[in-house]
């Protein structure tokens, strides 16, 4: 690592800074750096100052940077065809659509639908328990019923679109857009009896409310800071969507695609307790970098709930995205991948708590999706001397860092990045 103190933001950071909030709608704030090129686990910023990349575009860049077979991949479908409509079909995006069954398990009759991006994956996924919701008995005004509710968690995420964010609990961010979709309901996962008394709220009568269609979820809240639910609620969830026939939808466009140590978060038994889900939504590492989201249906009687024009997207199932995915999954399973981010996550986690510094207090997370738990709120402060120090990490929350390196991330850059994090003062002041 060269960089021994990057202090100040460079002559050519600044200049195209000043230049982006000018032009840019201010959702994002200002950018820390303009990013130039990166290379496996660096990139480098236009003023050349390298950084070692522990959070990977938010747990998108599976790869790395630039990794030469997923750039192979691209180039080669770009100078074949990059896009054709629905319309037409390509060879990577029926491929790849049979391989994203395979790797979920997700058994015969299973379909998925691709989109562009996780929230699309989730809206596709609530479209599906809409219409599954209207085959529940009770759902139907003409009965005298009342329309199928979906039900999320308290500090769930799930994305920015009218719908997910319907199902996204940060009050921040989603009140000032209300009104929200209806039939969306929260429920505290603290509370053990949260989910049964929205399930027992069924019921005909002026008081009655419409059945369950559906529970999203995540297994590790990653925007609420990387909390694992823990197997035995997610179990309970599984029980009580069995017993009221209602979906589970488990949302891993955070943990999926290889980054707990298995292709799915549901597939560990630790964060499942070994329950599988109804549907199963992706995005953020599936393409490597390329932008690509969309669900997995299990089984055939759900899938077949969407029929020609329920749902689409001009690029849903793009081939450029799709070969980029095929060569993502290729490299994920050939140089054994999901192994590497289950043993750098552990050798990260021990190293931590191992490093001495009084600022972290404990460690959270599951393979290469992690945080530490700081003694007092700085991680605003901690982000940036770890920045300013060649090290990309993310204040996800008041006290925590969260860590989601690429699935390539050796041995040496873990050691590498715990140097610099174990010299993080302890003594910053609160953000
Ligand atoms: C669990 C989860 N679901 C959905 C989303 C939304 O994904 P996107 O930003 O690609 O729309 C995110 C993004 O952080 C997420 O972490």
């Amino acid at each position: 690592m060269e960089n021994e103190g990057i202090e100040t933001l460079g002559a050519r950071d600044a200049r195209w800074l000043g230049e982006y909030s000018q032009v840019h709608m201010n959702v994002f704030g200002t950018p820390l750096r303009v990013m130039d090129h990166g290379k496996g686990t660096r990139i480098w910023d236009v003023d050349g100052n390298e950084y070692l990349d522990f959070l990977a575009g938010i747990a998108v860049n599976s790869l790395g940077y630039a990794h030469p077979e997923w750039v192979r991949a691209v180039a080669e479908q770009a100078a074949k065809v990059a896009h054709t409509s629905n319309y037409f079909a390509t060879e990577p995006q029926i491929e790849l659509a049979r391989k994203l069954v395979d790797i979920a398990g997700a058994g015969p009759g299973s379909h998925v639908y691709f989109g562009n991006s996780g929230a699309e994956g989730n809206e596709a996924a609530l479209k599906l328990a809409r219409l599954y919701g209207r085959t529940l008995p009770n759902s139907s005004a003409q009965f005298g019923g009342k329309p199928a509710r979906i039900l999320s968690l308290k500090n769930g995420f799930h994305g920015r679109t009218m719908g997910a964010l319907s199902a996204t609990w940060k009050p921040s961010i989603r009140t000032p857009f209300e009104p929200m979709l209806p039939a969306f309901e929260f429920v505290d996962p603290r509370n053990p009896t949260g989910l049964s008394d929205a399930f027992a709220r069924t019921g005909q009568g002026p008081y009655g409310e419409g059945p369950v269609a559906a529970v999203i979820m995540e297994l590790i809240q990653g925007e609420a800071g990387v909390r694992p639910l823990g197997p035995d609620y997610v179990r309970s969830v599984r029980a009580l969507c069995d017993t009221h026939h209602a979906l589970l939808i488990i949302d891993e466009v955070q943990t999926g695609i290889g980054r707990t140590g298995s292709w799915f978060g549901f597939q560990r038994e630790e964060l499942s307790g070994g329950v599988r889900p109804d549907i199963v939504t992706f995005a953020k590492g599936v393409a490597g970098g390329f932008p690509m989201g969309g669900m997995i249906a299990f089984g055939q009687r759900l899938s077949s709930l969407f029929t020609p024009g329920s749902h689409g997207s001009t690029f849903a199932g793009n081939p450029l995205g799709a070969a980029a995915s095929l060569a993502t999954l290729g490299v994920i399973e050939r140089e054994g991948l999901m192994r590497n981010a289950h043993d750098r996550g552990e050798q990260l986690r021990r190293g931590i708590m191992a490093v001495g510094n009084p600022l972290f207090v404990s460690v959270r997370g599951c393979g290469l999706l992690d945080a530490a738990e700081l003694s007092h709120p700085c991680a605003h402060a901690a982000m940036t001397w770890a920045l300013e120090h060649g090290l990309i990490v993310n204040a996800v929350a008041p006290d925590a860092l969260r860590m989601a390196p690429p699935l390539i991330v050796s041995e040496q850059d873990v050691d590498e990045a715990l140097g610099i994090l174990g010299a993080i003062p302890g003594d910053l002041p609160d953000d």
